[in-house]
């Protein structure tokens, strides 16, 4: 049976934040997601201009409805805006069983207010009790605690405050707190702290952001996961749906939930490309001429990649041996390091593309792709600065983004040539991998009439 998540919260016309990106998130989760519209809000990616509350007995009606038909196995409450709502959804979730995800939903991205100022209390009272987990941003836990949070001593005091309304565990979101570097949330539970870290990603596409974790959160709980790991998985796919946000809307663009999804969707055929690019390779003899020293690979990555976890390529490389290519392996995701490398950060100037196949250096093949109309640019190895060169795995993404900074987007060949101990190397970029090896290709078969 497939676990059932209710979200009990607003709705967002942008499609961005509330039931739209609860339902989103359920559905990119594999839980099976069902709805209670507590109020519909006339809001987009800038502002909120209208709110219009479902009655109250309209939404008791839609709780009671559910509960009756459907086994439930997890509810997350967003935006309760009056005392008379949070009453009422706290009388009909009490006679349940369900764990409880309560995300204490106080402004929007925007500032606007989304609950009124004598309905705190009731939210504190009635719902905190029931709840398996109360998420509260940094500002919404000092509203909540009456503690001002500076410190992470300040969260951790707070968390403790609020842990006292009775909820199982509080957790203290820092997207907007504690670190420049690090999104650092706070998880008290058990009368112990722990922290989920992950890496800090400046961009605008954060609406919903909140509304998305809390309901991951309430997936994951529905699958039977304890409350640390629903936060841990939670965080994971939270950072995918920031990173790979959408650009759409004139302020804070909605985060993309379905990343997740659409990556497993593609691990299929992104293998499947790589399989026929490596042996139109192997069936192509000429193509050894271009194999460097230290063999070549080829790498492809999914569509929302940010990590070399992301990117197939072939263990072991593809080696020359005498006048013949072949691939030690079938290809793997988290096979390569360095040409996944450079081929992330391609992606990440350009979307489209996804793959890379590096190649021996040669004046000879230089010239050939130019003589292709080929995009050609390069960096510079000995001009690494030292502190890149002393960070591990830091150099690659270095130099290709001196290369596309250099051409003025990706290009379509990023070459070095090489440093002490650094073999010079040629990396060819595309869409995907059957594109690049068809670029290879196509290059054995000019490289012997460039002059
Ligand atoms: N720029 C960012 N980079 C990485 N993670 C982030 C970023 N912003 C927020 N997060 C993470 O996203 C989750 C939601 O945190 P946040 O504190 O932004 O919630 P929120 O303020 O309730 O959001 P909303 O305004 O949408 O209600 C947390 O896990 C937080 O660490
Ligand atoms: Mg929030």
């Amino acid at each position: 049976m497939i676990p059932t998540v209710l979200s009990i919260a607003g709705s967002d016309p942008d499609g961005g934040a509330g039931i739209q990106v609860d339902l989103k998130t359920f559905s990119a989760l594999g839980v099976y997601g069902m709805t209670v519209i507590t109020s519909v809000t006339a809001q987009n990616t800038m502002e909120l201009k209208g709110i219009h509350d479902v009655p109250a007995d309209m939404i008791k009606a839609q709780i009671e409805v559910l509960v009756n038909d459907i086994k439930i196995n997890a509810v997350k409450t967003g935006m309760l805006r009056t005392k008379e709502i949070i009453e009422v959804v706290a009388g009909e979730i009490e006679k349940q069983k369900f764990p409880l995800v309560v995300d204490p939903v106080m402004v929007t991205k925007s500032g606007a207010a989304l609950i009124e100022e004598d309905a705190k209390n009731a939210l504190i009272d009635n719902l905190f009790p029931l709840a398996k987990i109360v998420t509260p941003n940094s500002f919404e836990a000092e509203t909540i605690s009456g503690i001002r949070i500076k410190t992470i001593d300040d969260a951790k005091h707070a968390a403790k405050k609020i842990a006292e309304y009775g909820s199982k565990a509080v957790l203290i979101k820092g997207g907007h707190a504690f670190s420049e570097k690090e999104a650092l949330d706070l998880l008290y539970l058990d009368d112990e702290f722990k922290f989920f870290k992950s890496e800090r990603i400046n961009t605008r596409t954060t609406h919903g952001v909140g509304c998305s974790f809390s309901s991951a959160i309430a997936a994951e709980l529905a699958k039977g996961r304890s409350i640390e790991n629903a936060v841990r998985n939670a965080k994971n796919f939270i950072k995918k749906a920031i990173r790979f946000g959408f650009n759409i809307g004139c302020g804070f663009g909605p985060v993309n939930p379905m990343a997740h999804l659409y990556n497993k969707a593609e691990r299929y055929n992104v293998i499947k490309n790589l399989k026929k690019a490596v042996s139109m390779l192997e069936d192509h003899k000429e193509f050894s001429a271009l194999i460097p020293e230290t063999q070549t690979n080829i790498a492809m990555a999914l569509p929302f990649a940010d990590s070399i976890m992301d990117v197939a390529a072939i263990p072991g490389r593809i080696v020359r041996i005498g006048k013949s290519v072949k691939a030690s392996s079938y290809p793997e995701f988290g096979a390569s390091s360095h040409l996944a490398k450079t081929v992330l950060t391609a992606n990440k100037y350009d979307s489209s593309i996804r793959a890379g196949l590096n190649i021996k250096y040669s004046e000879k093949i230089l010239k050939a792709c130019k003589k292709l109309g080929w995009v050609v640019s390069f960096y510079d190895r000995r001009k690494e600065p030292a502190k890149i060169k002393k960070t591990e795995g830091m150099s690659i993404s270095w130099g290709t983004e001196q290369a596309i900074k250099k051409a003025g987007k990706v290009p379509d060949v990023i070459y070095h040539k090489g440093d002490w101990g650094k073999e010079p190397m040629i990396t060819l970029l595309g869409e995907n991998a059957i594109e690049v090896a068809n670029m290879a290709i196509e290059l054995t078969k000019i490289i012997n009439i460039v002059p």
